[in-house]
């Protein structure tokens, strides 16, 4: 039987061992190496799950948000490029919305190979080697993101819109938002959503991140960087002053490993903080009602190639 699924292209490294260990001496795992090998199969039963409340904010928040983008697109062609698609559950929204026209392509890029799989094994009736590409990539390394982008821009479309949504863990490293502004092009946007901070509902935040589903996640890490997860605890706590989640495991023998940090902004500092990395807004909402964010960026230096 012929293997009809897209090509995977490598661009960059895989998170080496001597990362995890590096992070380990600073007593924390990043979160990446909980989503390659069975971290995919554990990520997409918790994105399946009724109990993933954040699950139905995004499905909220596109639909609010992508007619807005689609408006400020004008009718030009767009690649979609899909930073950490996960299992590939939004994907028939933003073709549903913004849709691939012309030279457009989508273009899905994530860390874990297993993950794209799964992203291009559930969206296998639209998406196909004619119209997507597929990265594996670490896009916190330097320079992947924008390495990528380059080369889409450069086959397919001329412009394209950058896709970061839900990606909360993700962008709780701050260097994303460098690696973003150095991947947009001329004409292209960037679109992120992310749930803000309520204190009023920290209990329903922090929830989320205490799930069975979630610490299953945090056990593949767990059991890269040597520890098994049913000999200790973890404990979750709201970082007031980098704003984020953060979940530890509390090791047997009284480490205290940061496994999980997830940035919860609040209005007024996200939205001085996407200035301050040199993003143009053109697109700026709270969602009160969900406390979640969506918004659309451009490169400020507009002549840039
Ligand atoms: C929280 S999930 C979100 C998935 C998707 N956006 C959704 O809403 O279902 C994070 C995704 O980003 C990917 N990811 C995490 N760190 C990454 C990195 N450094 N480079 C590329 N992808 C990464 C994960 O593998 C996963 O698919």
């Amino acid at each position: 039987m012929t293997n009809r699924l897209p090509k995977i292209i490598r661009i960059g490294k895989d998170p080496t061992t001597a990362e995890l260990k590096n992070s380990l001496r600073k007593n924390e795992i990043p979160l990446k190496f909980c989503y390659m090998g069975q971290g995919a199969k554990c990520w997409n039963n918790l994105r399946e799950s009724k109990e993933y409340k954040l699950g139905d904010k995004w499905v909220y928040i596109l639909e609010k948000t992508l007619p807005q983008v689609r408006k400020r697109l004008n009718g030009e062609d767009y690649n979609l490029i899909h930073v950490g698609p996960g299992n590939g559950i939004e994907i028939p929204s933003f073709l549903g919305s913004i849709g691939l026209n012309g030279k457009a392509r989508y273009c899905g890029i994530d860390v874990s190979r297993d993950m794209l799989e799964l992203a291009i094994e559930s969206n296998r009736d639209t998406l196909n080697q004619k119209n997507s590409v597929w990265y594996q990539s670490d896009v916190e390394s330097k320079g992947n993101l924008e390495r990528i982008a380059k080369g889409i821009r450069r086959k397919y479309s001329e412009r394209s819109l950058i896709l970061l949504t839900d990606e909360g863990t993700l962008l709780s490293n701050k260097s994303i938002f460098k690696e973003l502004y150095r991947a947009l092009g001329k004409g292209d946007y960037a679109l992120i959503t992310i749930e803000g901070d309520n204190p009023e509902k920290r209990g329903e935040i922090l929830q989320t991140y205490s799930l069975p589903q979630t610490l299953k996640i945090l056990s593949v890490g767990l059991r890269k960087a040597g520890y098994d997860y049913n000999r200790g605890s973890f404990s979750f706590s709201f970082n007031e002053r980098r704003s984020r989640v953060e979940v530890y495991f509390n090791t047997h023998v009284g480490n205290k490993l940061l496994c999980l940090a997830s940035y919860k902004p609040k209005k007024e500092e996200f939205f001085n903080e996407l200035k301050s990395f040199g993003f143009d807004i053109p697109y700026f909402k709270f969602h009160e009602e969900a406390w979640a964010f969506s918004v659309l960026l451009e490169k400020r230096d507009k002549n840039v190639q």
